[in-house]
This record gives structure tokens, sequence and C-alpha cells, in this order.
């Protein structure tokens, strides 16, 4: 598939050749994102769901330990015994593919200042906040190619974790952390403003 037809992922038309400000993009990605929870029936191409994950992929990483493992769905039939519960069920269904993003707490890797060392592991369950950033960075690839999404907690609600755990066969140090359900926006989903200079403090709070 062309490169441009990557980031059109739902049939939008190119934009003529510009020159392009690298600046203005990323702004203009990160101020577009907007949680989708309605999609038509459009599937995604396998290229552009790797290039999904390779975003989420690239996410900062403590200690670079990279914890992160992926289960995309796409076989909804099975949805009602690993979604059970989960008020969120019926935005899964609809969506093309659904990523549960996971987090191995048990990933060793060796110690970013001195490779020869022997391998840890992430202290202080900063894996949570490697979670959180890979979330996002699928998010933001999402919105990048055209698609919709959005975040839904898996981690820590036991309701939830528990059935993906046993459906999908999760090691038991392994953690969903979040369920990204991703696909063509079937409406018209816009971003909210929140910007809000009165939260920056300037030196002191
Ligand atoms: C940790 C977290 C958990 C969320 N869980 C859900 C969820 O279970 N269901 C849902 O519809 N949206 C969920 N959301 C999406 C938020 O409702 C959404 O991000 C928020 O309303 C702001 O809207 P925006 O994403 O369009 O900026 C979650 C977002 C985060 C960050």
């Amino acid at each position: 598939m062309a490169a441009a037809a990557l980031f059109a992922a739902c049939g939008q038309q190119e934009s003529p050749q510009q020159p392009v400000d690298p600046a203005q993009v990323v702004m203009n990605n990160i101020l577009s994102r907007k949680s989708v929870r309605s999609y038509t029936a459009d599937t995604i191409p396998a290229q552009v769901m790797e290039n999904l994950l390779r975003a989420a992929m690239a996410a900062p990483s403590g200690r670079n330990i990279q914890p992160w493992s992926f289960v995309v769905l796409t076989d909804k039939s099975r949805y009602d015994t690993i979604f059970e519960g989960n008020f969120n069920l019926n935005m899964f269904k609809q969506a093309a593919a659904v990523v549960v993003v996971c987090a191995d707490t048990t990933v060793v890797r060796p110690p970013r200042e001195n490779p020869d060392a022997p391998a840890v592991q992430q202290p202080n369950g900063i894996w949570r906040d490697d979670m959180g950033a890979v979330t996002e960075n699928l998010l933001l690839a999402v919105e990048a190619h055209g698609l919709g999404a959005c975040w839904t907690a898996c981690y820590p609600y036991p309701d939830r974790m528990e059935p993906v755990k046993q459906a999908l066969g999760l090691p038991a140090t392994v953690v969903p952390y979040s369920v990204v359900p991703i696909g063509c926006p079937a409406g018209d989903e816009q971003p909210k403003d929140k910007w809000d200079p009165s939260r920056i403090h300037h030196n002191m709070w």
C-alpha cells in the first residue's frame, strides 16, 4: 500500500503536497485527538494496524524495559465472554479491531546505563506509566491515520481484568491495562478544548 493511503485509512482525500512544518504536524495531531465511540463497518488494513502498533511500541519506557504486549482482536464472536460485564461492550462490537494493551510486569533487561550488568525488572510498578504512554501513542497514531478510537480502562478494575485474562489466556504475570476499540469514525466527534492557562505555575505553585 502506498504511504499516502496508509495515512488516510478511512478514505479521506489526501491534501496536495505542501511544505510541511514538523511542529505544526505534531501539534495538529495531538490537538485533533478525541475519543471516538461509534464506527463504520470498514476494516483496518494490516499495514495500518502495524503502523499503529509501531507507534505504540515507540513509547518511552522506565529504564527502557519495554514491558508491553498487545492482543489485537477482530473475532467479535468472543467479545461477550472477553468483555463480560464491561459497559463498553457495544462500542467494542462496533469497532473494526480492539487492541488490548498489556503489561508483563516480569520483563527484565540489563540496566539502561550498564548493558553488561544482569537484567533487572522495572522498579516501583512504573510499568503503569509506560502503559499510559503506550496507550496515548496508539491513540495519536490512530488520529494520524484518520481513524477513531477510545481509551477504555481495564486495569485496575478486577471485574474488567478477570474476564479478559481468562478468555485471552494471559499468563499470570500479564496485566491487561487498557482496551482500545479502533475503527473509521461513524459520527463527527470533535476534540475538546482543554487549554487552561490557570493550571500553569511558574517557579512556585
Ligand atoms: C484512564 C482512562 C480510562 C477511560 N475509560 C473509558 C471508558 O471505560 N469508557 C469510555 O467510553 N471512555 C473512557 N475514557 C475516555 C475518556 O472518557 C475521555 O478521554 C475523556 O472524556 C476526554 O475526552 P477526549 O478523549 O475526547 O479528549 C477513558 C480515558 C482514560 C484516560
